[in-house]
């Protein structure tokens, strides 16, 4: 999928989500990015399977679904179940995250695993290989609309070395939270072609134009 974009409905009109996800597939959007959150991982409450799995049986999107929720137990299996694109994981959110990442892998799922802005890149390095994509977060993770945390553009950086001394190939890197006009140029500019974008494409001048 040559897609950069990757839409957030996080902030999208949930009034009219019809309306905005055809707005979003008139822009050639074909996967879009489902933040879930338990108001436990995160202070904060989004929705769940019930509500992606209206997504999955309305619509072809790829669902690139960020789980913020501690209860993996109950929860990844749900997720498998709806065959949904992408699975990512918080490193932070559970002890035995290996477990869960094979657990997904097995069942032929693209999966990512998720590092707030606090958490070491090298707490992901045994896994790296696991995984499709790392997710860094680049606000404290709970809410759309925050800042962009600017030191973690050397992260991104260390992380990329990282990747390249350890010669990890296939596993790519996604970006997600306080991204906008000011601020995509440096990223994109760093190779990164996975960027979540929330409150900047659904909150300002429509859909269309802000894409
Ligand atoms: C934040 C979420 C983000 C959020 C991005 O916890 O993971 O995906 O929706 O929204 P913006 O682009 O507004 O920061
Ligand atoms: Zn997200």
């Amino acid at each position: 999928m040559n897609q950069v974009l990757n839409p957030s409905i996080l902030s999208s009109n949930f009034l009219n989500l019809e309306r905005d996800l055809l707005e979003l597939k008139d822009n050639n959007i074909e996967r879009i990015h489902v933040d879930i959150m338990d108001g436990n991982f995160v202070p904060n409450i989004t929705f769940g399977p019930d509500q992606v799995k209206f997504l999955k049986d309305s619509t072809d999107f790829y669902l690139d679904c960020h789980l913020m929720i501690n209860n993996l137990d109950l929860f990844v299996d749900k997720f498998i179940d709806l065959s949904v694109g992408c699975i990512t994981l918080h490193q932070e959110s559970h002890n035995h995250i290996h477990k869960f990442i094979s657990q997904i892998k097995r069942n032929n799922i693209d999966c990512g695993i998720a590092i707030n802005p606090a958490t070491s890149i090298y707490s992901i390095l045994d896994i790296l290989d696991m995984v499709d994509k790392v997710l860094i977060m680049t606000v404290d993770p709970g809410f759309g609309g925050q800042k962009f945390i600017d030191g973690m553009i050397l992260k991104i950086e260390m992380l990329k070395e990282m990747m390249y001394k350890y010669n990890i190939k296939n596993t790519k890197i996604q970006v997600d939270g306080g991204i906008n006009l000011n601020n995509i140029d440096k990223i994109y500019a760093l190779g990164i072609r996975d960027i979540v974008v929330g409150s900047y494409i659904f909150n300002n001048n429509g859909i269309t134009k802000n894409i």
